[in-house]
């Protein structure tokens, strides 16, 4: 016997009981997100593997460890995007769309892909809904973006499951000052790192920062913080986005230990964190990237930006007990049909009654069947409405319509009626 197909470890099927939630979550980001005057953009999910390496850089784990690169049939190095960024900057530049200085606001959704050791929470295909800013240089509209996170969790009823976490990562030069000082403090305590933390000495020292190794956290107890080599004006600029989010009312922690794992960022760096979903517990994430568009050969252009990951946002949903009931609402009506002239009469039927009550949820019985069998499917379908088609209703240009939800008489309703009358049960039930 041949063996049973599978589907790779880490991606997953979205099966219809889930993809209501998914809609959902989509819907009420898009909604919240034209509020805000955000629009949309679609991007490919390939690109050349050269756009990730050099934009979220050479030494991440992402670049590393976890893209799935592969050659095409022309022998090009390509990368199925493990995240949207370095792709919506590439084609606001190849498009023009940042030019002059024009603000761009733009929203994308869609599958990431990461070659990462799959967990609760954790997967190798997932997906993310994101935001990128372009030509915004102030902490205005870095607040502006936690604010409408802020939103979204208040809208999905969560906002008392995520905490806010803030860092500056000063400048590219504040940076490499802090990284020296870095470097040389470790370096000296070289032997009691682990040995991730040993090979990013010299590939990604910032990275140490967020080890997960006891040892070495105990160790970077007395190490010196970035906080200390930012210069003014990374300072000025922090200070600004702090003085916004206390005027709308938004908590935060100060973490001077998120440096994220994309080299892009500089400045404002943001995590929205939950403790209800174990290890896996950031659902929201992003920061400013002023250094990427002229990385990519662009005119320096101010970018700011944030994802967050649907799957979840979904769990968190599911673990809190939130998602809205009749998400996926049953069928109105649904159209039992006796005999094939009744069967065929059926389906113009319900055509008809699609044309004229367009937002009418009609289930045409299929796979003919005895009265009981059909009324049996109508019940399970939840329909409020059985519709009754057979050989004498069929003469006479008629319907029985029979209320499934409590004990009212069935009645004969004439075609050309119809529509009216469900509408007007519909909207008195
Ligand atoms: P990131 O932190 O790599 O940032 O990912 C953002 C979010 O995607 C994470 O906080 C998490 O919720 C979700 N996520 C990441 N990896 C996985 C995974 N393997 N399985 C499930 N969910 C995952 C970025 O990707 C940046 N591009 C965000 C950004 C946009 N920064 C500026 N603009």
């Amino acid at each position: 016997m041949s063996k049973t197909l599978q589907a790779i470890r880490g991606m997953n099927d979205i099966l219809p009981a889930q993809t209501p939630i998914w809609r959902y979550l989509e819907g009420t980001f898009a909604e919240l997100l034209a509020s805000y005057g955000y629009s949309e953009i679609r991007l490919p999910i390939v690109e050349y593997t050269e756009l990730f390496a050099r934009g979220i850089g050479e030494g991440t784990d992402v670049v590393d460890k976890e893209m799935y690169t592969f050659l095409d049939r022309n022998e090009e190095s390509l990368t199925l995007r493990p995240e949207g960024t370095a792709g919506c900057v590439r084609a606001v530049l190849e498009h023009g769309l940042t030019g002059g200085g024009q603000v761009q606001k733009l929203w994308y959704t869609g599958p990431m892909f990461r070659y990462e050791k799959p967990q609760k929470g954790r997967y190798r295909q997932f997906h993310q809904i994101g935001v990128e800013v372009f030509n915004q240089p102030g902490p205005d509209v870095d607040a502006e973006l936690i604010v409408l996170t802020a939103r979204l969790w208040k809208r999905l009823g969560m906002a008392e499951a995520v905490t806010l976490q803030l860092n500056s990562l000063g400048s590219s030069e504040d940076r490499a000052r802090y990284r020296e000082a870095l470097v040389a403090y470790l370096q000296q305590r070289f032997d009691q790192l682990d040995e991730d933390s040993q090979r990013r000495l010299t590939t990604n020292p910032l990275r140490i920062l967020d080890s997960k190794n006891a040892q070495t956290q105990a160790l970077l107890a007395d190490a010196p913080t970035l906080a200390d080599y930012l210069d003014d004006e990374s300072r000025a600029h922090f200070e600004g986005l702090k003085a916004r989010l206390d005027a709308v009312g938004i908590a935060y922690q100060i973490n001077p230990k998120l440096v994220r794992g994309l080299d892009y960022y500089g400045r404002t760096v943001f995590e929205w964190v939950t403790d209800k979903l174990g290890a896996q517990g950031t659902v929201c994430a992003g920061g400013r990237y002023d250094g990427l568009v002229g990385q990519f050969g662009g005119k320096p252009t101010p970018g700011v930006g944030f994802a967050m990951g649907v799957e979840r946002l979904v769990l968190l949903l599911e673990t809190l007990g939130l998602v809205p009931e009749a998400l996926d609402p049953a069928p109105h009506a649904y159209l039992c049909a006796f005999g094939e002239p009744a069967e065929r009469a059926a389906l113009a039927l319900a055509e008809r009654l699609r044309d004229q009550l367009p937002w009418l949820r009609v289930l045409v019985n299929a796979g003919g069947g005895s009265f009981k069998s059909q009324f049996k499917k109508a019940d399970k379908s939840g329909a409020r409405f059985a519709l009754i088609l057979g050989d004498n209703e069929l003469a006479a240009r008629t319907v029985g319509c029979k209320p499934l939800r409590d004990d009212s008489e069935q009645q004969n309703i004439a075609w050309d009626a119809l529509p009216e009358c469900l509408a007007t049960c519909l909207e008195q039930g």
